[in-house]
């Protein structure tokens, strides 16, 4: 079991271990202050810092007592996720500026479809995949949500129809991040699960184009071929040194529903472990938000509103659905809106709990159709009147979200 665990400052004893990586105890990289803690003064001088939460090795120290198994562990002794979302939901503050993360975000985007498309790649001609530049990646992935998860969420706004697959596989990487941390997955576990998001429909490379796509529906001999995606991937991943179960898994297990009805296995909800149950969620919701070949994907309000409604229908694991929901708000970040006093903007940040007063990038005035430079507004500032009306398509406008996501920062 990882050895690293983030716990509240509150719980830091002398006889801990100060971890090295995360901690903002440690800043730009200061490792004189990792380490044993032996001095009560140095416990009592972080938590008059005012940190809320640090990381220790309980390998080399002593665990609190809270901390008596992980939660990962927990959810598969209890088998459902009630406790843990009785607990507070996590949005951590945010590190850095919006602005500042998207320059970083892009740089991880880039970088990370094509490592994805270099793994894909890999897998078609049956060579090796490259594990440590993949969890490599989703570090990347980790540390730019850990410092402001609004960057790279915007980001995944970003699409090119053409390149679903590299696409998808990253995108429900940032996803699984966010849903994780929210549930207080941290360290190892938290590196395989968006690892395992990253290689979740490895298989699909396997599948043919024209199966994948297809604009109408499939004939059943497609869709056989098309389920095969997830044997293709498991057996490859199950020859790959150095992959965890939970990595493995969430490529087995994502198309499980909880009823019984999915595939391949057709596993029953008492076999379905939670990081695959999240890796269905987001999944999903990833591919609904989608714009394909063949048709637009929905807004990603509209999205989650629809899983909520279908929750029962395609046996998704309920809570998490509305634990996502809680992670994205009911605006999420890149929602194209339209503001009460006729002006069109993009979610850009979210407030801990002001969730229907985001802060929008405006762009569009709609009283003099023009484009606007743009300038952020902040909803939930006292002083501002406006609201958001309604979620719009920029479509509807002759507006290209890809275009307007592309200025910001
Ligand atoms: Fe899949």
């Amino acid at each position: 079991m990882p050895s690293i665990k983030r716990i509240s400052t509150n719980d830091l004893e002398v006889g801990m271990y100060i971890a090295n990586s995360n901690n903002e105890w440690i800043p730009n990289g200061n490792l004189s202050r990792c380490g044993l803690i032996k001095d009560p003064l140095v416990v009592a001088k972080i938590k008059s810092l005012g940190i809320p939460e640090i990381y220790i090795d309980i390998a080399r120290g002593k665990a609190p007592e809270s901390l008596a198994t992980s939660n990962l562990e927990l959810i598969k002794q209890k088998e459902n996720i009630q406790s843990l979302l009785k607990k507070p939901h996590i949005r951590l503050n945010e590190k850095t500026s919006f602005d500042a993360e998207l320059a970083v975000a892009k740089k991880i985007q880039s970088e990370g479809l094509a490592l994805v498309e270099s793994v894909m790649t890999n897998v078609k001609y049956g060579q090796a995949v490259d594990v440590n530049s993949t969890k490599e990646l989703a570090g990347n992935v980790i540390e730019s949500l850990l410092n402001n998860q609004n960057a790279l969420l915007c980001l995944t706004q970003l699409r090119t129809k053409d390149k679903y697959l590299v696409e998808h596989s990253f995108n429900v990487s940032i996803f699984m991040g966010i849903l994780a941390v929210s549930l207080n997955i941290m360290g190892d576990e938290l590196n395989d699960l968006v690892t395992g998001a990253l290689l979740h429909d490895v298989g699909k490379i396997k599948v043919s184009d024209g199966i994948l796509n297809k604009p109408g529906k499939l004939t059943s001999e497609e869709w056989r071929e098309m389920q095969m995606h997830v044997t293709f991937g498991e057996q490859y991943l199950r020859d790959v040194p150095g992959l965890s179960k939970e990595i493995i898994d969430i490529c087995a297990q994502h198309h499980e529903r909880l009823d019984g009805s999915g595939y391949p296995r057709k596993l029953a909800a008492s076999e379905i472990p939670l990081h695959s149950r999240m890796a269905a969620v987001v999944d999903v919701y990833d591919a609904i938000t989608a714009d394909r070949v063949y048709h637009q994907g929905m807004a990603p309000a509209i999205a989650l509103k629809k899983m909520v409604e279908w929750s029962d229908e395609i046996h998704l694991d309920k809570d998490l659905v509305y634990q996502f929901i809680r992670c994205l708000s009911v605006y999420p970040q890149g929602s194209f809106v339209l503001l009460n006093n006729q002006r069109l903007g993009i979610v850009q940040a979210l407030h801990k709990t002001e969730m229907k007063k985001p802060v929008v990038t405006i762009v569009y005035n709609l009283e003099k159709n023009i484009r606007v430079p743009n300038f952020p507004m902040d909803l939930s500032d006292p002083s501002c009147s406006c609201k958001i009306e309604r979620v719009v398509l920029p479509e509807e406008y002759g507006l290209n979200l890809n275009e307007l996501l592309g200025t910001l920062g």
